[in-house]
C-alpha cells in the first residue's frame, strides 16, 4: 500500500492506494474552505494551522494500515511552502519512523494523474491544467516527460474565477458559485473583451477581463447595488469570455499536435460549461476528451497516491534527508514539469 498525502493548498487529505492493483482503498479530505472564506481567500499561516491539525486526524483513522506501507507520497511543489511543509513533516516522520521510501510529488502531475485513478496509465495527453493555482498546457509523454506547451501570463483561470466571484460578494471558492449563477445568466447581455484574441501568442491572460469585470460592476453602482439578474449576467458573461478564450489558444495547439487524446484537469475542470464547450470543439478536430470524475478534479490525495504508484515502480523516490519543499515558481514554454 502506499500512504499519500496532499497539503499544498486548503485541503488537507490523504489517501491509500495498493500497489498491486492499483485501486483507491481509502480517501478522505477535509477542506478549509469555511475558515477562508470570510478571507475571500485562502490565507496561508492559518491553512497551515489547520493541516497540523487535520492531517494526524486523518492518519488516525488509518492507523491499522500502517503495517502494510511500502512507501509514502507527499506533495512537495508547486504550491504554499508553509503549507506543503506540514505534508513533508508527516511523511519524514512516518517513513522514518517505518523504515520506507519516500516519493516526492509535483501537485501538477498529480492532477494529471487524477485521470487514473482505478483506472490504468494512459499515454500520450495533451492536457489542459486549468486549477486555483495554474493554466498550462502540457504535452505529456509520460510519467518524466511532460512539456509545458502554454501557460498564463498572469492570473490563473480559477484565481480569475474567485477574484469576480469576490468582487459579487459571493464566497470563496467562487468557481462553484460563479457556475450556478451563470446557469440562470444572459451570457450575451455583457460583451466582456476575450483577452490575446488577436495576438499570436500561445498563451493565457485573465487580468485584463477580471478589469472588465470590475469597471462594469463599478458601472451598475457597485456590488450592493447589483440585483440577482445583473450578478447571474455578469457570471454568465464571463464564463462564457474565459471559456471562448481557453478555446481559442486550445485550438491553436490542436491544430499542430497530433495527440489524439485532450485531457482537462485541474480544480476548475469540474466545471460543466467548459467541459461541454470544450467537447463540441474537440469533436471538430476527431479528438477525445478525458476528464477525471468530478470527485477528483479538486486537490485530494488519491491523485498523489496514483502517481505514487507509478513512481513506485520505477523508483522514484528521495531520501527523507533530502526531502524539500519548492515553494511556487514561475514555470515556462519548453519546460518540463
Ligand atoms: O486544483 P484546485 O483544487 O487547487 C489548485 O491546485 O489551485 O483548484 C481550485 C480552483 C479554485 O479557484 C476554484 O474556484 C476552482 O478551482 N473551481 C472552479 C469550479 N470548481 C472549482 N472553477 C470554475 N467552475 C467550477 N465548477
Ligand atoms: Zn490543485
Amino acid at each position: 500500500m502506499i500512504l499519500s498525502i496532499e497539503s499544498s493548498c486548503d485541503d488537507s487529505s490523504l489517501a491509500l492506494t495498493e500497489i498491486k492493483s492499483k485501486k483507491l482503498i481509502w480517501h478522505k479530505k477535509i477542506s478549509q474552505e469555511q475558515e477562508h472564506s470570510k478571507f475571500g481567500g485562502v490565507v496561508p499561516e492559518l491553512a497551515s494551522r489547520l493541516h497540523a491539525v487535520a492531517l494526524p486526524k486523518l492518519l488516525e483513522e488509518i492507523k491499522e494500515y500502517l503495517d502494510t506501507l511500502k512507501a509514502i507520497a507527499v506533495t512537495t511543489n508547486p504550491g504554499l511552502s508553509v503549507t506543503l511543509n506540514e505534508g513533508v513533516i508527516m511523511a519524514k516522520g512516518v517513513a522514518t519512523f517505518r523504515g520506507i521510501s519516500i516519493i516526492p510529488v509535483n501537485h501538477l502531475k498529480a492532477h494529471i494523474y487524477s485521470l487514473f485513478i482505478n483506472k490504468n496509465t494512459f499515454f500520450p495527453l495533451l492536457v489542459l491544467l486549468i486549477s486555483g493555482g495554474h493554466t498550462m498546457i502540457i504535452k505529456a509523454k509520460n510519467i518524466t516527460d511532460m512539456e509545458i506547451l502554454a501557460t498564463s501570463l498572469d492570473d490563473s483561470i480559477g484565481e480569475a474565477f474567485d477574484k469576480v466571484a469576490k468582487m459579487l460578494g459571493l464566497g470563496y471558492p467562487g468557481g462553484p458559485i460563479v457556475e450556478e449563477k451563470a446557469k440562470k445568466g444572459d451570457e450575451e447581455r455583457f460583451n466582456f473583451p476575450i483577452p490575446l484574441r488577436n495576438s499570436p501568442l500561445l498563451a493565457f491572460s485573465l487580468s485584463g477581463l477580471k478589469n472588465a469585470v470590475r469597471v462594469e460592476i463599478e458601472k451598475l453602482g457597485g456590488k450592493e447595488n447589483l440585483t440577482q439578474e445583473d450578478i447571474c449576467d455578469i457570471c454568465a458573461s464571463f464564463q462564457k469570455a474565459v471559456t471562448i478564450h481557453l478555446l481559442q489558444k486550445t485550438k491553436k495547439i490542436l491544430k499542430k499536435e497530433p495527440i489524439k487524446d485532450i485531457a482537462l484537469v485541474g480544480g476548475v475542470s469540474a466545471n460543466l460549461y467548459i467541459r461541454e464547450k470544450l467537447e463540441q470543439v474537440l469533436k471538430t478536430f476527431n479528438k477525445r476528451l478525458l476528464t477525471p470524475s468530478l470527485e477528483f478534479c479538486s486537490d485530494n490525495a488519491a491523485m498523489v497516491g496514483r502517481y505514487g504508484i507509478d513512481a513506485f515502480e520505477k523508483k522514484i523516490f528521495v531520501d527523507p534527508k533530502n526531502l524539500k519543499v519548492f515553494p511556487t515558481k514561475k514555470l515556462k514554454i519548453g519546460e518540463k514539469l
